[in-house]
């Protein structure tokens, strides 16, 4: 399953668009149903602006209607030969929109993965609970 996931991570980080960081991202988010939808980085000349792979993948699923009852997992993909963790804010997201027992896996170029489950990830983070 994840090797699948791998897969289609290295078919569409060929789709990343970062002309300033040259720094690819994929993710790849498996739902229950079998589905995959994948996202990758989009960067901006007005650089704060740049949305993360993990958030694009979770973005883009929201908007068909998707949430996080129906996310399995996530799969982070850079083409380098370690293994790259999600950033603080892509944490947050994932935080409020997949399970605390998701998995999210990190993959690089070797085909090495590490997974760790959502709530690993942004202890006593902030959330809507907190509002
Ligand atoms: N990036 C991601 O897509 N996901 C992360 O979790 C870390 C950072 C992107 C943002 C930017 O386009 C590039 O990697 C370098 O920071």
């Amino acid at each position: 399953m994840k090797n699948e996931m791998l897969k289609e991570a290295k078919k569409v980080i060929e789709n990343a668009y970062v002309p300033y960081s040259k720094f690819r991202v994929a993710a790849v988010l498996k739902l229950k149903n079998g589905e995959t939808i994948s996202g990758i980085n989009v960067e901006n000349a007005a650089y704060g602006l740049t949305n993360c792979a993990e958030r694009t993948a979770l973005f883009t699923a929201y908007a068909r209607g998707i949430r996080k009852e129906d996310i399995e997992s996530i799969l982070v993909y850079t083409d380098k030969d370690y293994l790259v963790s999600p950033c603080g804010s892509c944490r947050q997201v994932m935080r409020e929109l997949m399970d605390e027992d998701a998995e999210v896996t990190m993959a690089n170029s070797k085909n090495e993965m590490k997974t760790v489950k959502n709530h690993e990830l942004l202890p006593l983070g902030f959330s809507k609970e907190d509002l």
